[in-house]
């Protein structure tokens, strides 16, 4: 996982629009969360938790290949971040592409994921969920502003002989409902212009109170039916990793399963709602405090905009070793001659196109 340094309490957010630290606690759970510094972007974010996840699994960029980065806030609308991310690790070998399924993304990008590797059509994908939501909020809208953080989180996901891994998955969409948490402005519909821009239709437009509704109908749902398809009851499973956007929406979902709160994992009072990078932040805290064991059942479940909603079932497979030190060295050797390659890529493109001169009928 990767989290900018910089950290926002309710108090900050309290001197800009009329609200309390006792408010946001009590509606949200929330207490504080990271934003994005002047050098942070979604991309960077997503680098830096793709590194970590690679030296976790020690496995080296060249034999990714295919890299999914989930995201709601990407770093241009194209190229896709996932590009950004495959060029400066240096992935050879790797397709890459963004995921928008809004909070939805990261259990959307790991289903297609394992099923691309079940497919035989990969090996080895690397999954990312990174956001800078901090970007598209609102600063003057105090329904939304209170929520959101930015942060990024990644996980490795391999071919395997060892029974395990993504069990089942449920993916869900209702577009009726796409008007509840939308960002109107800067697509086709309504291209970037000075109205749209003071229209502030390039900002996240909620209705809190209908998506909160949405939300405690769909978790319990998802989290029964991914259980169900993997012939297992919910007794079976150690630990629930939900999509962190409010606790008294896992809060519901935990009455509604008859599960207690200890099986619910929960992190939204330090980092609020970072959309798809939520999960994969608290599935990273959840192993390494020790929450998560090999063999534990456990279940992904998250809902957004779109509205989406879906769910997994994973049984944890023993983590492999982390790389040595001579190991985490060779890693940072490959960064550094990736680094050169596009260098180089980059400055040769130039030279020929100075070169050569406009493309020629037969280039063409
Ligand atoms: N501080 C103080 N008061 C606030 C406030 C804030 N930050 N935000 C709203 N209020 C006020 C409202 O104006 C309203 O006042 P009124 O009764 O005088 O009209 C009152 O609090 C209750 O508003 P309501 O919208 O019903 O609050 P709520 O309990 O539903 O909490 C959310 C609001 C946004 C926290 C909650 O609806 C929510 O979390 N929804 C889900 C959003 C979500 O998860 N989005 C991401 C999906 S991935």
């Amino acid at each position: 996982m990767a989290l900018p340094s910089r950290v926002m309490t309710n108090d900050e957010i309290a001197q800009m629009v009329d609200t309390s630290d006792a408010w946001i606690r009590e509606r949200t759970g929330i207490r504080e969360r990271r934003i994005a510094g002047a050098k942070d972007s979604t991309a960077t974010l997503a680098l830096r938790a793709a590194k970590c996840a690679l030296e976790v699994a020690n496995v080296s960029p060249a034999d990714l290949n295919l890299i999914i980065v989930a995201t709601a806030t990407p770093e241009y609308l194209f190229p896709a971040t996932a590009c950004l991310v495959q060029d400066w690790l240096g992935a050879e070998n790797a397709g890459a592409f963004d995921l928008s399924a809004g909070c939805t993304g990261f259990v959307y990008a790991l289903s297609l994921a394992a099923q691309t590797i079940i497919s035989g059509a990969a090996d080895t994908v690397l999954v990312i969920g990174s956001e800078t939501l901090s970007r598209i909020v609102d600063w003057q809208d105090r329904g939304t502003c209170i929520l959101f953080g930015d942060g990024a989180g990644a996980v490795v996901l391999r071919a395997s002989n060892m029974p395990g891994g993504v069990l089942t998955t449920l993916l869900r969409s209702d577009g009726s409902g796409g008007e509840l948490l939308a960002l109107p402005g800067g697509g086709s519909r309504y291209p970037p212009s000075p109205t749209t821009v003071l229209n502030g239709m390039h900002k996240i437009h909620m209705n809190g109170r209908e998506v909160f509704r949405f939300a405690t109908r769909v978790m319990a749902q998802a989290t029964r039916s991914v259980v169900e398809d993997a012939g297992l009851t919910l007794e079976d499973i150690a630990l629930v990793i939900p999509h962190q956007a409010n606790i008294r929406i896992i809060e519901a979902a935990a009455r509604s399963l008859g599960m207690p709160m200890e099986k619910m994992y929960v992190n939204i009072e330090r980092y609020g709602n970072t959309s798809s990078a939520s999960i994969p932040i608290a599935l990273c805290e959840a192993i390494e405090s020790g929450r998560i064991k090999a063999d534990d059942y456990i279940v992904l479940v998250a809902f957004g905009a779109g509205l989406t909603w879906g769910a997994a079932t994973i049984k944890w497979v023993p983590t492999p070793p982390p790389a040595s030190p001579l190991e985490q060295r060779a890693h940072a050797v490959r960064y550094w001659w990736a680094a050169l390659r596009s260098a180089w890529r980059r400055f040769w493109r130039r030279l020929e196109s100075r070169l050569k001169g406009p493309a020629t009928a037969s280039e063409k």
